[in-house]
């Protein structure tokens, strides 16, 4: 078994970016300017914010937090996006998920201008990644498909089941190894809440792809001998044990999964350090493209 190390990967790709950054300053130009929109106070998405904020720093981005109260409109937000859409400073810019329950997430996506969409999930984006065309892949499974590709992992005429729907990852995510490119060429299969026989599906898998946010859900005998998994999940869970009083949990059983697979990425090293990478990744896109 090899873990999938994401959080060396990501370190190499953020030195990557910061060299063409400082190429980009060294000719004059800004650097590139992300902005992060938070709503409320959720733990969870100002932490996800506060890394975001620190990897810029890390690579010389330019970075902005625009944080706005719990009990904000629908209206204060699309106004917030209307503002952002319009600042030629900022090249690109995210709202971090999930909004607070009153606010409609999809009406707030599609508010975003597709030029500024680095998190890939606007319909026009979504839309030229199903056909191949350039665009801001969604950070999710674009890390995923990277982590991949730098371990040389083969994908071709693979059975790949995603497990989860999600607009932000399963659906992305299984379109992106179905497609004829390298990482890709997989024989995908979607599998959801209503899907039948899971784990016969899950053991005939050679590739496990597990987003569906129920902690520790894919346990040892889901998965086949010699399988690559990959958890997407992360799901705080309360520990007496830790000083911040709990500890991240994946989809996957990993200890006793791990020993099955061929490669297995761990919670939190592996897919969420890609997610920020592709984030910045998409950022320097944004600003090369203005
Ligand atoms: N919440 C969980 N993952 C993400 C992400 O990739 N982008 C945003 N905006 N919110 C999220």
């Amino acid at each position: 078994m090899q873990l999938l190390d994401g959080k060396s990967c990501s370190e190499k790709i953020r030195q990557e970016i910061a060299k063409e950054v400082a190429e980009i300053k060294s000719n004059g130009d800004r650097a590139p300017h992300l902005a992060a929109v938070l709503v409320g106070n959720d733990g969870a998405s100002q932490n996800y914010v506060a890394f975001k904020v620190k990897d810029c720093d890390e690579v010389g981005f330019n970075s902005t937090v625009i944080r706005m109260e719990e009990t904000a409109t629908e209206q204060n937000l699309l106004e917030k996006i209307a503002e952002l859409n319009s600042n030629d400073k900022i090249d690109g810019f995210i709202v971090q998920l999930p909004l607070p329950s009153h606010i409609d997430e999809d009406k707030v996506i599609l508010a975003i201008d597709p030029k500024k969409d680095v998190d890939g999930f606007c319909p026009e984006n979504v839309g030229n990644m199903s056909l191949g065309l350039p665009t801001f892949l969604s950070a999710t499974p674009n890390g995923i498909m990277e982590l991949f590709r730098r371990y040389s992992i083969e994908t071709d005429g693979k059975h790949c089941v995603v497990l989860g729907r999600s607009n932000i990852v399963g659906t992305p995510m299984s379109i992106l190894m179905s497609r004829n490119t390298n990482p890709g060429n997989a024989t995908v299969t979607i599998a959801h809440s209503r899907t039948k026989g899971l784990q016969e599906l899950c053991l005939s898998a050679d590739i496990l792809i597990v987003a569906i946010g129920k902690t520790e859900f894919v346990t040892a005998d889901m998965v086949k001998e010699g399988a690559v998994v990959i958890d997407v999940g992360q799901t705080r869970v309360p520990d007496s044990t830790k000083k911040n009083g709990f500890r991240n949990v994946g989809d996957v059983d990993f200890d006793n999964v791990k020993d099955k697979c061929s490669y297995i990425t761990y919670v939190t090293g592996g897919v969420g350090p890609m997610t920020r990478a592709s984030l910045l990744q998409n950022t320097l896109k944004a600003h090369q493209r203005r």
